[in-house]
């Protein structure tokens, strides 16, 4: 984590409506909310670099179904993992944080979340190498049961790239993931790109630890 942005501070932007994160967010809780509505039994999400979880947290918060809904959070900054916890003690849902790495395979094993139906990668992609873009998309298939929707953003370039999106579409294309919606949004350089994808085939096994991303930005 040293040498990564100060997430904290990053987090701040949410109040700021000049910045694309408030915008992304209602983005992401508008299809949250249409996940669980299209969704009648039990809903299981898991939740990869989820901050302070105030996307599906929120969501919950204004839910009466709430109960049915099991999500892990996966956050490795410990006041962002405090946060999202005294957040999740206001929700009806089962929520488990789990202060650790989302970028290792080890850390989805056993949990009752996975496979999930709904698995949120936002805020990761545009934080993490090329090889490391490839290598956590295609390991997407551990975590999604069949028929599960995944929402992924890219938020930025790293250095040199121009067209940071289309790799990681035809990435999830090849994973086995049907798009069913881009959306994009350009505020000052910032060309943040939200994407749900749908994936119908069988979960793959979790299998020996592997190492599918670290954050360089
Ligand atoms: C850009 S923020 C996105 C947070 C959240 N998904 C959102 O959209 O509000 C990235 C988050 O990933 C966390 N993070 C970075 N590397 C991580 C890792 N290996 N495992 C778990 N969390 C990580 C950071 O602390 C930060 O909270």
């Amino acid at each position: 984590m040293s040498g990564v942005r100060d997430y904290l501070a990053w987090h701040e932007q949410y109040d700021d409506p000049g910045s694309s994160l408030p915008r992304r967010l209602a983005l992401v809780r508008e299809v949250l909310r249409a996940e669980l509505d299209a969704r009648p039994g039990p809903v299981r999400v898991v939740s990869l670099c989820a901050g302070d979880g105030r996307d599906i947290l929120g969501v919950l918060a204004e839910r009466e179904d709430a109960a049915r809904v099991s999500v892990t959070l996966v956050e490795v900054l410990p006041e962002l993992v405090e946060r999202a916890r005294s957040a999740a003690a206001g929700v009806e849902a089962d929520v488990q944080v789990v202060a650790g790495d989302a970028g290792c395979s080890q850390t989805y094993v056993g949990l009752v979340t996975v496979p999930a139906d709904v698995v949120l990668l936002v805020g990761v992609l545009g934080n993490i190498s090329d090889a490391d873009v490839a290598a956590t998309v295609a390991a997407m298939p551990c975590l999604c049961a069949s028929g599960a929707t995944l929402l992924w953003s890219r938020g930025r370039g790293l250095e040199g790239a121009d067209d940071f999106v289309t790799p990681v579409r035809e990435a999830f294309a090849a994973a086995g993931f049907t798009e069913v919606s881009i959306r994009s949004f350009d505020v000052q350089d910032d060309r943040t790109a939200l994407s749900v994808v749908r994936f119908d085939r069988a979960p793959m096994p979790l299998g020996p630890r592997q190492r599918w991303f670290t954050f360089v930005g």
